[in-house]
């Protein structure tokens, strides 16, 4: 089947709590653009480089139980510049559709207003390590943090799943204010008790932006 053709490059986030199932909603969301037709990547944050592996290790790894947020920040920045080098700004330039499970939502919310980083200093570092790069569509997965930590299991947990649920009701309520601040780009979705169900709305949001900038034909 011939590629379809898009008039820019298209860039969509998946974010949520903890065990919302964004992983498994995003790479759905891919397999489904590819069956139409799509030249779509897939990429996660922290990780999908050679170097964001590496800094997602130290971000999870219970060692370094005692990293500040600021530092955090740091280093959730120093790997969204690499994945935004490497692979987003190549595929967006190339019109292909770049799907990302998290993007800068996830560090406004987990070192903003969980972790207690001024959203001012993140906007300033992140004008340097994002640039102009925007979502054009943010799927956020709602899901309630208790039952999200549930899902994962007390002894699989990383070191921000460990954190205390304070903070993960932080991060829940970060992610709806920020959508309520953003209703274009940001897509509140409840999950479901199946993934099918949950998919069905993810499906519909990510459609409407495809046909956005698709070109007829
Ligand atoms: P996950 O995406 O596989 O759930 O793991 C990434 C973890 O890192 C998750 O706990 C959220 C956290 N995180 C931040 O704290 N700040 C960020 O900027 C990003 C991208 C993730």
């Amino acid at each position: 089947m011939a590629k379809k053709s898009l008039k820019k490059g298209i860039f969509i986030t998946f974010e949520g709590p903890e065990g919302c199932g964004k992983s498994t909603h995003s790479k759905l969301a891919a397999e489904l653009l590819r069956k139409e037709g799509f030249d779509v990547v897939h990429t996660r944050e922290p990780g999908g480089t050679g170097v964001g592996k590496r800094i997602r290790d130290i971000l999870l790894n219970f060692k370094n139980i005692t990293i500040s947020p600021l530092t955090e920040l740091l280093l959730f920045e120093a790997s969204r510049a690499e994945l935004i080098r490497e692979i987003i700004k190549p595929a967006l330039a190339k019109k292909k559709i770049v799907i990302s499970d998290r993007f800068n939502d996830a560090t406004l919310v987990y070192q903003g207003y969980a972790g207690g980083v001024r959203l001012q200093e993140i906007k300033r570092i992140e004008s340097v390590s994002i640039g102009k790069v925007k979502p054009d569509l943010t799927v956020l997965l709602d899901i309630k943090p208790e039952a999200g930590l549930k899902k994962i299991g007390i002894f699989l947990r990383d070191r921000m799943e460990s954190k205390h649920i304070a903070f993960h009701k932080k991060v829940r309520k970060g992610y709806l204010d920020l959508a309520r601040r953003n209703r274009r780009r940001i897509k509140v979705i409840r999950t479901k008790d199946t993934v099918d169900a949950t998919f069905k709305d993810v499906k519909k949001e990510v459609l409407n932006v495809v046909r956005r900038y698709k070109r007829p034909g």
